[in-house]
Order: C-alpha cells, then sequence, then structure tokens
C-alpha cells in the first residue's frame, strides 16, 4: 500500500532523514520505533504532505504522490493522528469529530454512521461526546485524535505515539483500540518509543536511529534482538 524509496528531508542545514526506505502492505500493522528525534514525525509528516521531501519517492496504492497536496492525500485515504494530539480545544468531543469527516462528501451525507463506529471502538467519547476538547483527559484527547482521524475513512492510518505522555495503564487502553482498528483490516503505519506496546500490535518493525533504518524484520523477531532490548527496552 505504501512505499518510501531512499527518501531524505532536511530542516534547512539539518538533514532528518537520509535516504529512508520502508513499505507498508495492505493490511499490514507496521511500528516505527526510534528515540527523540530520530526522525519518526518527520516521516510521517514527508508521507502526509505535511514536510516536503528533498529527494526520493513516496507511492500510494502504486502511485507516486509527487506533488499531491495534503488535503488531496487524505482524500487517497492516508489519515494522521498527530503527536500532541492537536485536539481542538473550544470544540465539543462530537464537533471535533465532525470537523474532520471527510469534506468530498456529498453534503447532508449523513455521519452518524461514522460516529457510531468512533463511539463503537471508544465508548469513552460518547459519554463525553458535549465536553469541551480542552477538559478531556490525556488518554480521552488521544481516543479523540485517532477517532478523528478514522472520521476521514482513510486506508491507512498514521499514528504519531500514540503513548505520549500516557500513564502505562492508560496506553494500553489505547493501544487495545489500536489493536482491534488493525484487525478490523485498516493498515497502519504506528510510530513510537514505547517499543513494548507498538511491537505487541505490530506484524513488522523498522528501528530509526539519527533518520537511517537500522533494523527491521517481524515484530517478533525484533522483540527478541538483543539492540532492540538493549536500546529502547532498557534492558
Ligand atoms: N521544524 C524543524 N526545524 C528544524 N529541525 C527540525 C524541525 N522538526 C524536526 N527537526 C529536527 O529533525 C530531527 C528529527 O525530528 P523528528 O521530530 O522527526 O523526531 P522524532 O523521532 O519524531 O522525535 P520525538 O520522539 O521527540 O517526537 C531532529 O533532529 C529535530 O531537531
Ligand atoms: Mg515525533
Amino acid at each position: 500500500m505504501l512505499t518510501c524509496k531512499d527518501l531524505t528531508v532536511a530542516y534547512g542545514e539539518i538533514v532528518a532523514l537520509h535516504g529512508l526506505s520502508l513499505t507498508v502492505g495492505t493490511g499490514e500493522t507496521v511500528a516505527l520505533i526510534g528515540a527523540n528525534g530520530a526522525g519518526k514525525t518527520t516521516l510521517l509528516n514527508a508521507i502526509s504532505g505535511l514536510q516536503p521531501v528533498l529527494s526520493g519517492d513516496i507511492r500510494f496504492e502504486d502511485e507516486s504522490l509527487a506533488g499531491v497536496a495534503a488535503a488531496h492525500r487524505v482524500r487517497k485515504g492516508i489519515a494522521q493522528a498527530p503527536e500532541g494530539r492537536r485536539i481542538f480545544p473550544g470544540l465539543t468531543v462530537e464537533e471535533n469529530l465532525a470537523v474532520a469527516t471527510a469534506p468530498w462528501r456529498r453534503w447532508g451525507e449523513k455521519i452518524a454512521l461514522d460516529l457510531e463506529r468512533v463511539y463503537d471502538l471508544f465508548p469513552r467519547l460518547k459519554e463525553r461526546r458535549i465536553q469541551l476538547g480542552w477538559s478531556l483527559s490525556g488518554g480521552e484527547q488521544q481516543m479523540l485524535a485517532i477517532g478523528r482521524a478514522l472520521m476521514a475513512r482513510p486506508k491507512l492510518l498514521l499514528l504519531d505515539e500514540p503513548s505520549l505522555g500516557l500513564a502505562p495503564r492508560l496506553a494500553e487502553d489505547v493501544y487495545e483500540q489500536v489493536r482491534r482498528i488493525g484487525e478490523s483490516g485498516l493498515t497502519i503505519l504506528v510510530v513510537e518509543q514505547n517499543t513494548v506496546l507498538a511491537l505487541a500490535v505490530a506484524d513488522r518493525g523498522y528501528v530509526l536511529e539519527n533518520g537511517r533504518v537500522i533494523l527491521d524484520g517481524p515484530a517478533a523477531e525484533l522483540k527478541r534482538n538483543a539492540l532492540v532490548r538493549e536500546a529502547y527496552l532498557g534492558r
């Protein structure tokens, strides 16, 4: 579904991705793990069209995304739940979801079905649907960020550190839903520092260090790999 080939991305003098290559197959959940500053967010932003690419190519369903604006990538089926959730603080839960509904859909088409799907995954959001964004807990905001991305009916869901800043128990809850979303057939690329959680739901994984992939393979294999354990699991 997604192929990144020899991607180089820089912020002025700072090169954030050095010829990165990665693939995500239809129906797969792929984890990209790496420490602070490894280039994880940069990669997701490059895929969703928020960050220009210096060289290399990104292909989605066998079409190059070069020159395709971010809004059009959403139409093609790419949706991102950004780092730090970026919930609209002054909108209610339901308004946060409603504004993200697929904008190309015909006026008047019911969004009730999409809302129900999100509420079914995250019943807590339904209970809080008239509550304002700013007043949600970190975990609820993360659920809302994922739910909001799902409102665009994506084929590929990009998740940027869904466990960030959450208590271990809440992070596990969020990942339980990520697993359910993956099992429903959606293709997922999740970036994380929390290796244990991400590799538990992923089929395959990549380890990113200073903008380069230093290791990749089946999630089970990466979990066993001594290097990953030492660098990211603290053992
Ligand atoms: N807007 C920017 N301007 C300049 N440098 C940037 C910018 N955004 C990121 N960088 C640099 O690019 C590199 C990769 O950053 P990126 O945010 O992609 O890392 P990350 O893996 O997402 O880290 P974290 O886990 O902290 O979110 C870092 O060295 C960072 O300082
Ligand atoms: Mg980041």
